[in-house]
């Protein structure tokens, strides 16, 4: 789909002219490559997220001839939407008023869903596989903004990265032989501490909570056809709903299967 459209460029569009969050112009131009095939052509966009409108006002200037629906748990006060912009006040783990929304809205199908709400990694996962499988068009885009909120402190289900110190086998002896200098007396309680730790130690750094655990899940759904074949011999039984899913520093990218 992208090299149909390779050639066009997205209008002239300046982000602080929009009440928007989307921090910089830099927001765009990663936007950019994914959101170039549909300009041009009558789609239809969901975004969950409107704060003070000025996203939506952004895609519909973006997309001009789209319809723009935004859901939000509260509706701004002061925006006046110029274009085919509409808004619906609920949550995006309603999964019954995202449908109403969706069915009444877009009953073919959404081309473009944005997630740029509550960055919760179980209300993000609910709308998502509810709206990728209900109410994304095959061949749509799926996004979801500011997946690193997962690796903040601060943030209601972010978590700290912690680096633990790899423990292969090759490292657990080599430490091993090092520490019997010390003196094997001194080191076998840790010894027989480690060897039944061993099963349990965490073989690589992981973090599988919050926004990092849900976009961690995703892989495994990219994965679908090894995940299902299970052995070199194996047969897979499906692949992947996604064609292509692409993670930059800030935003997934999540193209449906045709
Ligand atoms: C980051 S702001 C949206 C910014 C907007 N898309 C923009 O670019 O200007 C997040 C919005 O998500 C809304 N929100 C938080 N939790 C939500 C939920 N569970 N369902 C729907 N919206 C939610 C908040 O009310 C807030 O307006």
């Amino acid at each position: 789909m992208a090299q149909e459209n390779e050639t066009v460029s997205r209008p002239e569009l300046n982000l602080a002219d929009y009440n928007t969050d989307k921090i910089s112009n830099a927001y765009l131009d990663t936007y950019d490559e994914f959101l170039r095939p549909f300009i041009g052509k009558n789609i239809s966009l969901l975004e969950l997220g409107i704060l003070n409108g000025g996203s939506l006002q952004l895609w519909s200037d973006y997309f001009t001839e789209s319809k723009i629906v935004g859901v939000d748990i509260h509706l701004p006060k002061d925006f006046n939407p110029k274009g085919d912009i509409h808004m619906f006040k609920g949550s995006q783990a309603d999964t019954k008023f995202l449908s109403e929304v969706c069915n009444n809205s877009a009953p073919e199908g959404f081309d473009i869903i944005i997630d740029d709400a509550s960055h919760v990694g179980e209300l993000t996962k609910i709308s998502f596989w509810h709206l990728f499988d209900n109410h994304l068009k095959p061949g749509g885009l799926y996004v979801i903004e500011d997946w690193g909120t997962g690796y903040w402190e601060d943030w209601p289900d972010g978590r700290g990265f912690e680096m633990r110190r790899n423990s292969n086998k090759l490292s657990f002896f080599l430490d091993f032989f090092r520490k019997v200098r010390i003196g094997f007396f001194l080191y076998f309680p840790r010894l027989l501490a480690r060897l039944l730790a061993y099963p349990f130690v965490v073989k690589m750094p992981s973090h599988d909570y919050g926004m990092v655990g849900f976009v961690k899940q995703l892989l495994d759904e990219q994965s679908a056809k090894d995940v299902t074949r299970k052995r070199i011999s194996g047969k897979p039984t499906r692949i992947s709903k996604f064609q292509k899913m692409i993670i930059t520093p800030s935003i997934v990218f999540i193209i449906k299967a045709e």
